[in-house]
């Protein structure tokens, strides 16, 4: 790779589990991007031949990840380049890096709208149906402590394992195939997931994670069968975390899920259009069924 300033080198490598604090840092400290606090760590646990750096001597100045979904699906993320570095290809390298893997394979991301036609440059299209509305900032109003409802609400973890494994077979019917859903919601230690039931059945399930930020809540993803099943299960989470929750509240919501965040009257600060290589092999999921994100990076939901 071409020499950086002062004669140092560049090198693209993979990013492995030590390097996660600098990649960690570089997204909030340097380009400014919040994100929940074990964000970057459960994805990569579940790819990590998927994360790659571009380093200046020792120092990261470029990062981009594709996680792995199905054998041919991929969903990248944090792609960023440090600003001193732009305009010289950096960004085009790692994504080539990243297509590598698996060139016949279906690539997608959320873009920011400012990367959108560069994302065109670089053999995307853009999704219908796929946006992702970023909500964020303190919630104006917050549900009381003391909602009453027909359903079930109960809270996940590995200690119930049957439960786990309706929820998997649930989560996989709505989005169109299996994810890593042990690794990336049940077994981390910040944060927690609520499934909501009716009758013995899952009807819905929402997770709360903590901002890296300023520790507040970061909710999703956020999947119900019905529009209200969806607010009461961001209510349970939001009166069991109200702590969190009065800090500040941030949620990717689907064009179906933006009620949640009116209802609470949070700010619109973007929306990020999905876009993939190949929109015609994206899995089918039953959209109207998905009201928020798990998060921008990594999961194609
Ligand atoms: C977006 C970003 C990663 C681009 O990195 P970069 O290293 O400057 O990009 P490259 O130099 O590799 O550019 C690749 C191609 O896209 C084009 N391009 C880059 N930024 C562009 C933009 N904002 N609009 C249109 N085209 C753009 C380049 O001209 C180049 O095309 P070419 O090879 O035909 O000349 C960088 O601007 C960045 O880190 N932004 C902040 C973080 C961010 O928003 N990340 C995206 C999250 S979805």
């Amino acid at each position: 790779m071409e020499s950086g300033q002062e004669g140092q080198q560049l090198q693209l490598r993979n990013l492995t589990d030590q390097d996660l604090i600098a990649s960690e840092h570089f997204w909030t400290e340097e380009l400014g991007f919040d994100m929940a606090r074990n964000h970057m760590r459960r994805w990569h646990l579940v790819d990590p031949e998927g994360f790659f750096g571009i380093f200046l001597g020792d120092t990261l100045i470029a990062t981009g990840a594709a996680v792995k979904q199905t054998s041919e699906l991929f969903f990248i993320g944090s792609i960023g380049v440090r600003e001193s570095h732009r305009g010289k290809g950096l960004c085009r390298q790692i994504i080539n890096r990243l297509f590598e893997r698996c060139p016949e394979g279906t690539f997608a991301l959320f873009a920011v709208p400012e990367c959108i036609q560069m994302y065109r440059k670089l053999g995307f299209e853009i999704v219908d149906n796929g946006t992702a509305y970023v909500y964020g900032g303190r919630a104006a109003t917050l549900p009381s402590d003391n909602i009453k409802s027909a359903f079930r609400f109960e809270v996940v973890d590995s200690n119930k394992p049957e439960l786990v494994r309706r929820l998997i077979e649930y989560d996989a019917r709505l989005h169109g195939f299996e994810r890593p859903i042990g690794t990336t919601l049940i077994d981390d230690d910040d944060g927690s997931t609520v499934v909501c039931s009716m009758e013995g059945s899952i009807v819905g399930f929402v997770r709360i994670a903590s901002s890296k930020r300023d520790g507040g809540a970061f909710i999703g993803p956020l999947y119900a069968d019905y529009s209200e099943v969806a607010y009461l299960l961001l209510e349970d989470i939001l009166v069991r975390n109200r702590a969190q929750a009065e800090i500040s509240v941030s949620i990717f919501v689907s064009s179906r899920g933006g009620f949640l965040a009116e209802k609470l009257k949070l700010e619109l600060r973007d929306d990020y259009p999905k876009c993939c290589t190949n929109p015609d092999r994206i899995p089918t999921m039953e959209v109207d069924k998905i009201f928020a994100f798990d998060s921008t990076d990594f999961a194609i939901c």
